[in-house]
């Protein structure tokens, strides 16, 4: 299992150490903490698994703003998230260059937590499918590549996927790739277990709950 924490645009250094300080999860669940840019160095000190929330695919150039896979590497980040729906809606992100990071961060001998999901209005359009199978193909089958699916409309929301419809969604997903799946949107400590209890659930990517130490940890141990 693999409990990830996407924290999203929160917590800057000071707060990261303050997070860590006393934040023991469970040994046999591997987490996965996901601060932002500025915060990694103070995540990787902790002696945490860290992982970034983007990466460009060039190793560097002039792309103001980005922050390249081997830059990462050398900070002692292990991996990045890679195409967040809100990268994909308030940031043009594309399958395309979905593709082109998650290939980059695999090259550079990162992992990669490749995220998609479907919108509200795809999955009452009965798109559902068709997007999920559009959005896979891009990825690259590698062993340290894990898809997160997000349904967009449980991002955020506190709407989350019922347990029988991350189990459908995962397992379209396994059909036509081989990596492991994780479940996002709206992971919180009293739906974790059922959620993770689904036969193609391999773990979770949680935003919110992953902000209060607590309410992780409890995600972390009903992961066990
Ligand atoms: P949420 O976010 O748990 O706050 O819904 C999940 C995510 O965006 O990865």
């Amino acid at each position: 299992m693999l409990i990830a924490g996407n924290w999203k645009m929160f917590k800057g250094p000071h707060e990261t150490r303050a997070f860590l300080a006393g934040f023991r999860p469970p040994d046999d669940v591997d987490v996965v903490i996901c601060p932002p840019y500025v915060s990694l160095a103070a995540a990787v000190d902790a002696g945490v698994t860290v992982y970034a929330q983007n990466a460009h695919w060039e190793r560097d150039g002039a792309y103001t703003g980005e922050v390249s896979a081997a830059m990462l590497a050398e900070l002692g980040v292990r991996g990045s998230i890679i195409g967040h729906s809100e990268r994909r809606q308030h940031f043009c992100e594309t399958d395309e260059t979905v593709r082109l990071r998650a290939e980059a961060v695999l090259d550079a001998g990162l992992g990669v937590i490749a995220c998609l999901g479907e919108t509200e209005g795809e999955r009452e359009a009965g798109a559902t499918e068709e997007v999920l199978r559009r959005q896979v193909a891009v990825l690259p089958e590698h062993e340290r590549l894990v898809i997160a699916y997000e349904p967009v409309w449980a991002i955020g929301t506190g709407r989350t996927a019922s347990p029988q419809q991350a189990q459908e969604a995962h397992a379209l997903i396994k059909s036509l790739h081989a990596a492991q799946v994780l479940y996002g949107g709206s992971v919180k400590p009293d739906n974790a277990a059922e959620l993770l209890a689904q036969p193609d659930v391999d773990g979770a990517l949680v935003g919110g709950a992953s902000l209060d130490p607590t309410s992780f940890l409890a995600i972390c141990f009903a992961a066990r």
